[in-house]
């Protein structure tokens, strides 16, 4: 692949040259790949309405790409490796050659089940190979997927599934997480009871957990799977795409009550993807690359499947949980496959850490050349006790900063290529024009300053709408700021022109690296019959880097407020799902309100994080008496 940068003297010749020539740089990349036609134009694009096209004309299946064309030299290379959840339950490893087969053979399952290109499928699976040969099925089909966490109630799976406007579902019996088991296909028939559009649901086993199957609605993946088989497991053609056809529909959190469905288009998403994670990773050919995320987050997507399986790279998948079944397990992992490149979140470093250096005891380690992180800022000591005690002081540290609607990373260090300092993502990749701008927009120039961090050019990867609905998108990334993408996140150049993430400026909460909107919590909660109004703000968790604070007010003061907080748990857990739980529920008799009824979160912020030094002018509050309370209740 060209453009990958070898010394820092070549990233800056690289940077130069891609904000000089993008169309010509982004082009070079993209002439690595197969396509079936090549584009007409690279790219066609303006913030205002907006539209973004790269490579338009193109035609192509990215499947194509992550799969077929490394059946000559890699068919018998592996593309996933799998770790169960359980230590003991044997692991699966797929080459690519099988991966090809199985993916073929699951798109005729999915053509025999009515699915067809445009089409959008709504996936709700634990972390198993079929997860991946499901994704990639509907990718070579021309289906759009829609993963959805498992963590997620079946009260938002229905909303997803009613905003897409799904027709298939692809779920499991279950799904094994730690010590838990997850009722998926439970959780779906729940979900489905308000859903008109669903013609066909495929079900896993994989826990062998007793279901209910629905007559002309639900079908068995094995029973279906078994047809093609007895077929003699024919080939399936990849499907042409337009560049800019729907690659997949992502829903993320944003400051409104309703998640937005990112969408991702085929072209783009396959050359940034791929780009980025071969650059950032500095990725060698047989090099074992872990990435701990969930599929259903845009991390799993960009860099367990697309980004490493797009340059015939070895993807480590893992079923469980970092701490099962105990906080030794990652360093169990990484020693039993040797792997070279670890890719997790802090809080996962976090935790980690704090289950004690006891559990590194006898772990080797060698095998690690490079280490990442993403999702949330890293403090220091986390990143020092990452680099110390697994990095050995020997792998340089990638902090890779990007979100579910850049598609892949936008700014992070080069794994050995560029410097690299605790807590900072440092420098934008190549192709990325980052600007920092002040409340009204005007651009921050020169360093030690802070700003909100927007994009002033676009980049393939980028979405390309929020599906449905246009002008949210619109709204929501640009019209902040004229002719500029607005990222959401605060962020500090330093004196040396180093980028530092700081966090949202919006009401987004990052909580143990999920992104949960404020709005969508307060929604939940409000929807508890003993509940007026409710108001939530993050404050600093030393593990899951943000904490949930609910400021709560009943129509009368709870006599058992302890029962009252468990109701408000699982009335959040019902409608949104456990990862929205508060971590605190503090009930209150008002909340602080300007005249014009506005509630002011700053104050309630500086509260929770238990900041009570300097609050700010309270006097033109509607009743100041109120911050008081607050105070002296407060958790
Ligand atoms: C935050 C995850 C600091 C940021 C890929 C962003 C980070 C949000 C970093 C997106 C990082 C992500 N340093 N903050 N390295 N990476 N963030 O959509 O606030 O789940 O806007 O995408 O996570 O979260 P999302």
């Amino acid at each position: 692949m060209k453009n990958i940068p070898r010394n820092y003297q070549e990233y800056q010749d690289i940077y130069k040259f891609s904000i000089e020539q993008p169309e010509l740089f982004w082009q070079e990349i993209a002439d690595d790949f197969k396509w079936q036609k090549k584009w007409d134009k690279v790219l066609d694009w303006n913030f205002n309405d907006p539209s973004v096209k790269w490579f338009t004309g193109a035609k192509l299946n990215i499947t194509e790409n992550c799969l077929d064309r490394h059946l000559a030299d890699k068919g018998n290379q592996a593309a996933i490796i799998w770790e169960p959840n359980n230590p003991k339950e044997i692991h699966r490893t797929l080459t690519y050659k099988e991966l090809y087969q199985k993916v073929c053979q699951f798109c005729h399952v999915l053509k025999n089940n009515g699915v067809n290109k445009g089409d959008r499928v709504c996936i709700y699976m634990p972390m198993v190979p079929e997860l991946v040969i499901a994704i990639l099925a509907c990718a070579r089909i021309g289906a759009v997927h829609s993963v959805i966490f498992g963590g997620f109630s079946s009260q938002s799976i229905a909303d997803r599934i009613q905003d897409a406007g799904a027709t298939h579902i692809i779920t499991a019996d279950g799904g094994y997480r730690g010590a838990k088991e997850i009722p998926l296909k439970f959780v779906i028939d729940d979900a489905l009871v308000q859903c008109d559009t669903i013609k066909k649901v495929i079900v896993l086993n994989r826990t062998s957990t007793p279901v209910s199957m629905i007559k002309d609605r639900d079908v068995w993946w094995e029973e279906e799977v078994q047809k093609i088989e007895a077929l003699g497991n024919p080939d399936f053609l990849a499907e042409q795409m337009d560049a800019e056809d729907l690659l997949f529909i992502l829903y993320t959190s944003g400051s409104t009550g309703k998640p937005k469905g990112v969408v991702h288009t085929c072209g783009g998403y396959m050359v940034y993807t791929a780009y980025t994670f071969k650059n950032v990773m500095q990725y060698n050919f047989g090099e074992k690359f872990f990435c701990t995320a969930d599929i259903g987050w845009i991390t799993g997507h960009s860099y367990i499947i697309y980004g490493p399986l797009a340059n015939g790279a070895i993807s480590m998948m893992y079923e469980g949980v970092p701490n099962f079944p105990d906080a030794g397990r990652m360093w169990d992992i990484i020693d039993k496959y040797k792997i070279d490149i670890l890719y997790t979140a802090p809080t996962a470093i976090r935790s980690l850490m704090a289950a004690g250096d006891k559990f590194l005891v006898g772990k080797d380690l060698s095998s690690l050349k490079k280490l990442g992180s993403v999702g949330e800022p890293i403090n220091e000591e986390a990143w020092n006790w990452y680099n110390e005690k697994i990095g050995k002081g020997k792998c340089p540290i990638v902090d890779t900063w990007w979100q579910t609607e850049t598609g892949g990373m936008m700014m992070s260090p080069i794994a050995g290529v560029t410097p690299a300092k605790p807590g900072y993502a440092m420098f934008p990749l190549p192709g990325i024009q980052p600007i920092l701008v002040d409340e009204k927009g005007s651009e921050i120039t020169g360093n030690s300053v802070s700003g909100n961090l927007c994009i002033k050019f676009p980049w393939p990867g980028m979405l390309r709408t929020t599906y449905g609905d246009h002008e949210r998108c619109r709204l929501t990334y640009f019209s902040t700021y004229h002719n500029l993408y607005f990222t959401g996140d605060g962020c500090l150049r330093d004196a040396d022109g180093y980028y530092r993430i700081t966090g949202r400026v919006d009401d987004v909460l990052n909580v143990s690296g999920h992104r949960i909107g404020t709005a969508e919590v307060e929604n939940a909660i409000n929807r508890h019959t003993g509940v007026v109004e409710s108001a939530i703000v993050g404050y600093p968790h030393e593990i899951k880097g943000q904490g949930i604070y609910a400021y709560v007010i009943c129509h009368t003061p709870p006599i058992d407020s302890e029962l009252m907080r468990q109701d408000i748990l699982q009335t959040v857990s019902r409608i949104i799902g456990a990862v929205a739980k508060p971590d605190k529920v503090q009930f209150v008799s008002g909340l602080p309100k300007t005249r014009s009824g506005k509630i002011m979160r700053r104050i309630l912020r500086k509260i929770a994080e238990g900041d009570i030094t300097n609050l700010g002018d309270t006097s033109t509050l509607l009743d100041p008496t109120i911050v008081e309370e607050i105070l002296k209740n407060h958790l």
